[in-house]
């Protein structure tokens, strides 16, 4: 039998060639841009098996119309665009992409870290726009990093990498918030677990990493804004939606902080007339946290290594289940 398998952009030819030299009946998305709802479904409707990106929302309404899908490879680690407990309800799998992505997720994310703390994006500017007349000893005044406390909402996977970055090579205290104690951070990093509360006040930097889920959107709102230290400096590479945006645009007039950095908004893209694209020290990348060729071409190969082994009746390599 020749399984069909949708995949719903163009990924990197390693995991397409995977499928294919196993026999594979494979159709991709043709667009550089992502289908709608309803495109989605007239495109994976026959389809066996998906490769999906992470803005391809499966609902629930959407999960109805697929009778036929059995396993859904999601090319991210993240899943939330996934309605999980309606896939366990109709047996159809769920696999994600961990791991191979931690290492440029957390590069990216000491990017923006140094970005921000340096005003890079408004110094190249300067420069671009032919604004560079003198050496000024007052322009472009950034923060320093050294003993500077790193605060991680969500110590995962990535926030590890990114704290062990900061911690060897800046000397920074780690403090960290999350539903239970890390012993990796424990142990490797000295990390201490506290409170939200007590982590906002206390950290120059905090850095967004935990899962989108119904107990982190909005996580971060106008209260935990106002509570972070003057000077101090936002990071997320997570979820836009755990920062609850309209407070985070609401409070720019008047914000204490030194910068922020996002690799994430809410929506994406965001919209072209949000204010945080007005301020001067807010970098904001357009969801690129994985996107170096290690990485990409690990996630393609096993987002095809999972969906070979599912119709093989071999165990799913990394299966995303209901924690
Ligand atoms: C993912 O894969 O979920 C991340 O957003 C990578 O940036």
């Amino acid at each position: 039998m020749t399984y069909k398998i949708a995949i719903t952009r163009q990924i990197p030819e390693i995991g397409i060639e995977y499928l294919a030299s196993k026999g594979y009946d494979i159709n991709i998305w043709p667009s550089t841009l992502p289908p709608g709802p309803e495109e989605l479904v007239s495109f994976v409707e026959d389809a066996d098996g998906i490769i999906s990106m992470l803005s391809d929302q499966f609902s629930k309404d959407i999960l109805k119309k697929l009778p036929k899908l059995k396993i859904i490879s999601n090319f991210a680690v993240g899943h939330n665009n996934i309605n999980l407990l309606t896939c366990t309800r109709n047996s159809v799998k769920v696999t994600n992409t961990p791991d191979v992505l931690t290492e440029a997720t957390a590069e990216l994310t000491l990017t923006l870290l140094l970005s921000v703390a340096r005003k890079m994006i408004t110094a190249t500017k300067n420069v671009e726009n032919g604004e560079w007349k003198s050496w000024n000893p007052t322009g472009f005044i950034g923060t320093g990093l050294k003993r500077k406390t790193l605060g991680i909402i969500g110590p995962g996977r990535i926030a590890f990498e990114f704290a062990k970055k900061c911690h060897l090579a800046f000397e920074m205290p780690i403090i960290y918030y999350g539903r239970r104690p890390k012993s990796s951070f424990e142990e490797h990093l000295n990390a201490k677990q506290m409170s939200l509360k007590q982590l906002l006040a206390e950290s120059d930097i905090v850095s967004i990493h935990c899962p989108l889920t119904s107990e982190t959107k909005n996580l971060i709102g106008a209260t935990e804004l106002n509570s972070m230290k003057d000077g101090s400096i936002l990071i997320n590479t997570a979820r836009g939606e755990v920062i609850n945006q309209n407070d985070l645009e609401l409070s720019l007039k008047k914000t204490q902080l030194f910068g922020i950095g996002l690799d994430v908004t809410a929506p994406e893209p965001i919209r072209h007339d949000s204010p945080l694209l007005k301020y001067e020290n807010i970098v904001i990348t357009p969801h690129i946290g994985s996107a170096n060729k290690e990485a990409r071409n690990a996630m393609s190969l096993l987002c095809a290594e999972n969906i070979d082994a599912y119709f093989q009746g071999t165990p799913l390599l990394t299966e995303v289940t209901i924690s």
